[in-house]
């Protein structure tokens, strides 16, 4: 195995794996898992800290993302995994920054997947809900204030993320039972669509030019 240590916080350590990407063929899965959590909510947290989590989750992730689509588009196969998160659904009840973050993450892959998968280029964002590993310990914090039967262990959701990729689904929510819920969720922001750029406002505005 060879290993590249990189700290993708900083540019120029982001520029050199996405060199590596670009240039060796024998690349053909790209894991965007590197990310950091919160230290507390917006209002207690540190903001120089959420600008280096999103220089990690948001630049760092759409570098390699995007350098990679292109190199494997190019090359008519390959794969990214993005890893997301479910709070991209629930921005109101946790750390918005961080949140923001995984919808990034999540409306990414969505759009290079319109783009690039009809080019031979696989993706999947996978949305974990509480998985027991290191990310609160990392900022201080820790699991036990969730309910156990919140957190899920991390082999059974990266097992789950797996099995998601076989199944090729774009999108893989490992906690969520009925995948109908999500298909119907995907189908109601769909049907926005036709509705969301139109020449006036909407009548409830009171705008009518005469
Ligand atoms: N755990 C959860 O509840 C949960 C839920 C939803 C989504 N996620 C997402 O899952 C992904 C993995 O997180 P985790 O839960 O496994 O947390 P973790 O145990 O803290 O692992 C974080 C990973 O990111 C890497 N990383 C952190 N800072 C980095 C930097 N500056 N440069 C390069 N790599 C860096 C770490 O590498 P080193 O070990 O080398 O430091 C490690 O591989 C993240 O994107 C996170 O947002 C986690």
């Amino acid at each position: 195995m060879d290993v590249l240590p990189s700290d993708l916080t900083k540019r120029e350590d982001v520029r050199k794996v996405e060199q590596r990407l670009r240039a060796d063929e024998a690349i053909t899965l790209l894991v965007n898992n590197a990310g950091i959590g919160p230290k507390g909510t917006l209002l207690e947290d540190d903001i120089d800290y959420l600008e280096t989590m999103i220089e990690l989750n948001v630049i760092a992730a759409n570098r390699l993302a995007v350098a990679a689509a292109q190199t494997f588009a190019e090359r008519g196969r390959g794969a990214v995994i993005n890893i997301a998160s479910v709070v991209a659904f629930i921005p109101e009840r946790f750390n918005g920054t961080y949140s923001a973050t995984k919808a990034f993450v999540l409306n990414l892959t969505h759009a290079l997947n319109a783009e690039a998968g009809p080019k031979g280029v696989k993706f999947q964002a996978v949305l974990p809900g509480l998985t027991r590993t290191e990310i609160f310990e990392r900022v201080g914090g820790s699991f036990d204030r969730f309910p156990p039967s919140m957190v899920m262990d991390v082999t059974d959701m990266v097992d789950a993320a797996l099995a998601g990729f076989d199944q090729e689904e774009l999108i893989t929510i490992p906690s969520l039972p009925e995948v109908a819920d999500f298909d119907a969720f995907t189908a109601a922001r769909h049907s926005l669509g036709p509705n969301l750029s139109h020449d006036k406002p909407a009548v409830r505005y009171g705008i009518s030019k005469s």
